[in-house]
């Protein structure tokens, strides 16, 4: 099937902004491609495809794009046949290379089979011509993912209108919120991870706290032990979001099978053994949906920059190299990263970007930099922004990308003030959304006020996050949520 015609508001045949619309389509997997020609004329055109049968449970609609030039674009999920089309959409950034976007359908119409996905870049932003590339798309129960091609575009839009899709804006989450900008994660361990069901959908990332640690899949060499993450990844996966893997080398907690070697070469071979197999087992188990890892988590202690000695002091910097490349072998597609926390202090930051700059000059595929932001009511955003731009100004003077990761944020307020943690939220989201251009994935180490790793620490609750102890949303979460 392929693209004949496209879709104007106004009525006439002639379009303007899609040019020969040409969708090559497209079984299982394949690209379709639909090119344009931005003019100046005022209405709305799109390129859809059916998608029928989906089921009660059928939560989500996937789909890769990618476009010649980067540019802004309103997905829509139309529910029901014409005239009866009650729609969800959200606002997204098409990039220039292929990044999967989940879009949420909408409990509220379940009952009523989707009829079709919609693809509204934005007329506005567009100059010149490009192409926008479109493949796998697919919808997600709870049990599987099934294919759909992407079949064709309708020329019986009845919108009329002006610039925009002629649908109300429905955006209730946080994640649809920041679709044009980056992933919004949440992270829970296994004790609490099935008590966020009002939450979760503010979320489409997720880590698990504890669970995919070395010290729980590892604790014995050669046995791994993948069943609360499994379970855990299985249960968040079925909800429609993808996994953060969190971490495959971290000195703490380390088992003594590791600990105790203290010959170089064993060393190297028992990480590579253990990175390898525990990539492959989730890549193998869960396909795409695991998009990261924390290959090596706080190498560097808040000494002045050093190395800690764990590893180091037996292997140097080749333990670092070890593991992401035995990581990568793994799994050629997942995004590696080196994940710190204090990276606000600019000593241990410079530590971390000499380290940085070794790997990629070695060329280790090393793909990010997770900042874990741990962070206070006495956190400089300021500070916060020189640490982004200076991984950013790393990735360019080095010329090798790199995706900055907020992993872990979570703000001490010991004294439990709305206000003060209403404030620093803004301010470190508005510095977020700065640099959306390499921040892709921003994640709270925790959900609500109810369990946080720093209510453990004998200071009472921290009080550190967007929802309080019974789940409601503080003025900290309309900071974030009202920009
Ligand atoms: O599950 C056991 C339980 O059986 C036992 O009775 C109890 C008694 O100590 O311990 C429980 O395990 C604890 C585990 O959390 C689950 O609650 C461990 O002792 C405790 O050390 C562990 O703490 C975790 C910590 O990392 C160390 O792994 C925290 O939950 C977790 O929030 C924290 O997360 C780290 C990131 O991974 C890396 N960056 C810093 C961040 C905060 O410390």
């Amino acid at each position: 099937v392929s693209f004949t015609g496209c879709v104007a508001d106004n009525g006439t045949a002639d379009c303007g902004f899609w040019l020969s619309p040409t969708l090559k389509t497209s079984s299982d997997g394949e690209e379709a491609q639909i090119s344009y020609l931005a003019n100046t004329d005022g209405f709305t055109a799109y390129a859809e495809s059916d998608v029928s049968g989906m089921k009660d449970g059928d939560v989500y609609l996937n789909v890769d794009l990618k476009a010649t030039a980067e540019i802004p674009a309103r997905v829509e999920i139309v529910y029901g046949q014409s005239g009866e089309s009650a729609a969800v959409f959200s606002e997204i950034r098409i990039g220039t290379e292929y990044e999967r976007y989940s879009f949420r359908t909408g409990n509220s119409l379940s009952g009523k089979s989707v009829s079709k996905v919609r693809i509204y870049p934005s007329y506005n932003a567009l100059s010149g011509y490009g192409i926008v590339f479109v493949k796998n798309l697919t919808y997600t129960d709870y049990y599987e993912t099934k294919f759909y091609d992407v079949k064709s575009v309708s020329d019986d839009d009845q919108n009329g209108g002006e610039n925009e899709p002629n649908v109300p804006v429905q955006v209730d989450y946080l994640h649809e919120k920041y679709a044009g900008y980056f992933k919004m994660g949440m992270c829970a361990g296994y004790n609490d991870y099935g008590n966020y069901g009002d939450l979760e959908a503010h979320y489409n990332s997720f880590t698990c706290e504890n669970e995919m640690k070395l010290y729980v899949i590892g604790q014995t060499e050669g046995r791994y032990d993948y069943d609360k993450a499994d379970r855990m990844i299985r249960y968040m996966v079925d909800r429609g979001k993808q996994i953060r893997g969190h971490t495959l080398i971290w000195y703490n907690g380390a088992p003594s099978w590791l600990t105790d070697c203290r010959d170089k070469t064993q060393l190297l071979n028992k990480i590579d053994t253990y990175c390898y197999n525990v990539v492959k087992h989730f890549k193998d188990t869960f396909g795409g949906s695991v998009y990261c890892w924390d290959v090596v988590n706080e190498a560097i202690s808040d000494s002045g920059g050093a190395y800690r000695d764990t590893f180091y002091g037996v292997a140097g910097i080749d333990y670092i190299k070890t593991a992401f490349r035995a990581a990568r072998r793994a799994d050629p597609n997942v995004k590696l990263f080196y994940n710190d926390y204090n990276m606000d202090d600019r000593v241990k930051r410079n530590a971390v970007i000499e380290m940085l700059r070794e790997l990629i000059r070695d060329g280790v595929p090393i793909d990010g930099v997770g900042m874990q932001g741990h962070y206070g009511t006495y956190t400089q955003a300021n500070n916060v922004e020189m640490a982004i731009a200076a991984f950013e100004n790393l990735a360019e003077e080095t010329n090798h990308p790199l995706e900055i990761h907020i992993t872990e944020l979570d703000v001490k307020n010991y004294e439990n003030s709305d206000s003060e943690l209403e404030r620093i939220y803004g301010e470190l989201f508005e510095v977020f959304r700065r640099h959306a251009d390499s921040i892709t994935s921003v994640t709270t180490w925790g959900v609500s006020d109810e369990h946080s790793w720093l209510n453990e620490v004998g200071k009472g609750n921290a009080h550190p996050f967007l929802f309080d102890e019974n789940h409601n949303k503080k003025p900290a979460f309309q900071a974030v949520f009202d920009f």
